[in-house]
């Protein structure tokens, strides 16, 4: 009989949000997407997968993350925890101009994969040595691409409508969010590439004054204007003051429209100057699964060989670019191709208080 497989050894660095605790907020709750949504309740999900350490420059946050989830090594320094734990898997939570220097510590490490949360870094420069460093060791790097509906089922079908020409030819789409563009705006972005199957060429944007808490917070919202290299335009709406996150999808010849309190699929109906708009039940033949869970089940999979992940950095540095040709933009008033020259521009995503404190 087969041996049965020793679990994956994960570690955590970075306890806060997105660890664990944005599933106990109600009002960030992402709505149509299985839960939960935060790392180590899905970790704890998938059987083969085994929180072993927890780092935090935050004592009483890493212990109090460690005795909810019975994590038994506790570290604030994660480069000792590198060092000392053999992991298979990290998971990098901390903030986005830390990610890169914790990648490339846990490729040097020889952890077998990094799952690195949106957005990948904090300069282009960064994505480029994380994309190089992880594809000369071989190390796996899962980016939460649309902050995991890459993987989530709704938006699967979505896209499958829309490759089977279900809402004929794809023309334009509308991001709706509210928050800082690196922050929030990043997975749109995703997700808009997701839609499109096509790159983005150029970009016109704006963005809103930084929000006056924080001096250091530098993650800005915006608003804009796409052309991608299909054709498909977009229009991405990031001004704050609304609480809703959704995509607007027009073809020819229909309409999905997919985001947190809406799934819809229209289309026209008729002919012979009778045409109608006509609303279908949008198709669900499945079981909600957790997104998070979803992508941990998949890097189980790419650690055992038996497939590869549909996120790699490439796709995660894309949506950067994106944001940074706003940032652009905005300085210059005009039109910014793509690809940008300067892989330099940094933008710090901070944060304000928390729910909880
Ligand atoms: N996908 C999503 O839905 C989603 C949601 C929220 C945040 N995020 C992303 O997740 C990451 C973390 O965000 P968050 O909201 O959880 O932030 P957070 O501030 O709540 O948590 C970050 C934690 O990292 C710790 N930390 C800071 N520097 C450290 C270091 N050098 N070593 C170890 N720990 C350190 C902090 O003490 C803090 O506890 C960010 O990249 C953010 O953009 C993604």
């Amino acid at each position: 009989m087969a041996e049965k497989q020793e679990a994956f050894r994960v570690g955590i660095v970075g306890c806060g949000l997105i660890a664990d605790k944005l599933d106990d907020v109600p009002p960030l709750a992402p709505g149509r997407i299985a839960m939960p949504w935060t790392h180590a309740p899905a970790y704890s999900m998938v059987p083969d997968m085994r929180i072993v350490a927890a780092a935090d420059v935050n004592d009483a946050v890493a212990r109090e993350f460690a005795e909810r989830w019975a994590v038994p090594a506790v570290y604030n320094d994660y480069r000792e925890m590198f060092q000392r734990e053999r992991l298979d898997v990290v998971s990098v939570l901390v903030p986005n101009f830390l990610h890169c220097e914790v990648t490339l510590a846990a490729v040097e490490a020889e952890v077998r994969a990094v799952f690195c949360e949106v957005p990948m870094a904090s300069t282009l420069a960064e994505a480029d040595r994380m994309i190089q460093a992880c594809a000369e060791a071989g190390t796996e790097l899962v980016v939460d691409l649309g902050s995991g509906r890459w993987w989530a089922q709704e938006y699967l079908n979505a896209r499958e409508i829309i490759d089977t020409g279900g809402i004929g030819d794809l023309v334009t789409m509308t991001a709706t969010v509210t928050g800082g563009l690196l922050l929030n705006g990043t997975s749109l972005l995703d997700m808009l590439r997701f839609f499109a199957g096509s790159e983005v060429t150029e970009v016109l944007g704006w963005l809103y004054e930084p929000p006056s808490t924080g001096s250091e917070y530098i993650d800005r919202g915006a608003s804009g204007f796409m052309r991608f290299e299909n054709g498909v335009e977009a229009i991405f709406s990031g001004r704050d003051g609304k609480p809703f996150v959704e995509w607007d999808i027009m073809g020819s010849e229909g309409r999905i429209r997919i985001g947190n309190n809406v799934l819809d699929l229209s289309k026209l109906s008729g002919g012979g100057g009778r045409t109608e708009i006509v609303s279908y039940q949008f198709p669900q033949r499945y079981v909600a699964k957790s997104p998070r869970v979803a992508i941990i089940e998949e890097i189980a999979a790419c650690l055992r060989g038996e497939r590869d992940s549909i996120s790699n950095g490439a796709d995660g540095r894309a949506s950067m670019e994106i944001a940074m040709a706003f940032y652009e933009s905005d300085e210059t008033g005009g039109w910014v191709k793509l690809p940008l020259a300067d892989t330099s521009r940094q933008v710090k995503v901070l944060h304000g208080p928390r729910p909880w404190e």
